[in-house]
């Protein structure tokens, strides 16, 4: 069991990698906190791990409102007497296209889903982390913020921002023993945003030529996202700080 016992919240969980995270980190005996916009979708993961002999709960809150986010983390304390970890997984993308055709509103929504978030993580699990003589947060950023693709610029940009900001964190709260990390995954054909990323039906052709840019040449899964996860959580990885880890098969070399 790497992280028996620990407390954390996964934003997002109610499905694709963020439901892939909750059902790892359970499966290693954390107390974990599945929190979503969509009650049905969190609370069907939350019986996946109760039925796998896990320990878990659903929170709604949306993660780009101040008082949500605070009573996010106030039910994790309460339930689990403190917070180790908080993963920010949930996230947005406008769908693929030229990036003059994207709407303000969506790229106001990108932002407030990718970066505020952040933000409002950070202002309220701190003192939480702090109270517990540390623990770490684990964002979920994109190879999009690495290595840019056309008709992703705003959702590209986003991710950027996620990935520099989570730099910055690890050095300002590494005094208060709280890391900060990133997971930057490859195209999972799988979850709710594929369609939106590919720009459309998920066609043969559409995949096998983007397939073909990944030197391992496979997608990314949700479970090679919550293996990271779990390494990042976890106690073996008390050094780390300040990193992001490509989950990409060498997309982004
Ligand atoms: N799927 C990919 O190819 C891919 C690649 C790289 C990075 N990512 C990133 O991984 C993360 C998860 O993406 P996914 O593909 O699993 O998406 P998804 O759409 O399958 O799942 C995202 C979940 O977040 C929830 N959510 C959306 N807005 C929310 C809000 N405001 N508050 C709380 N919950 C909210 C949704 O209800 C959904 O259950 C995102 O940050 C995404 O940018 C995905």
């Amino acid at each position: 069991m790497r992280v028996k016992n620990k407390s954390i919240i996964v934003t997002g969980a109610g499905g694709g990698i963020g439901e892939g995270i909750a059902l790892r980190l359970a499966a290693e005996g954390a107390r974990v906190i599945v929190n979503d916009i969509n009650a049905a979708l969190g609370e069907k993961v939350v019986s996946e791990i109760l039925r796998a002999g896990g320990d878990a709960a659903f929170f709604k809150a949306d993660v780009t409102k101040s008082a949500e986010v605070k009573a996010l983390v106030d039910a994790a304390v309460q339930r689990h007497g403190k917070l180790d970890a908080m993963v920010n997984n949930a996230g947005w993308t406008h769908r693929n296209r030229p990036a003059l055709e994207v709407s303000e509103d969506e790229f106001d929504r990108c932002y407030a889903v990718n970066v505020k978030s952040i933000y409002l993580s950070t202002v309220h699990a701190v003192p939480a982390l702090r109270a517990n003589g540390g623990g770490s947060f684990i964002n979920i950023a994109s190879t999009a913020g690495v290595r840019p693709r056309p008709g992703l610029t705003w959702y590209n940009g986003s991710k950027g921002a996620v990935i520099t900001t989570s730099k910055s964190l690890a050095a300002e709260l590494g005094p208060d023993n709280i890391r900060v990390n990133c997971i930057n995954p490859v195209f999972n054909p799988t979850t709710g945003l594929a369609t939106e990323f590919a720009g459309g039906e998920l066609t043969e052709e559409r995949l096998a030529k983007f397939r073909a840019t990944i030197p391992l040449g496979r997608f990314s899964t949700s479970l090679d996202v919550a293996n990271a996860a779990l390494y990042l959580a976890s106690d073996e990885a008390a050094f780390i700080s300040g990193v992001c880890i490509e989950v990409d098969g060498a997309r982004c070399v």
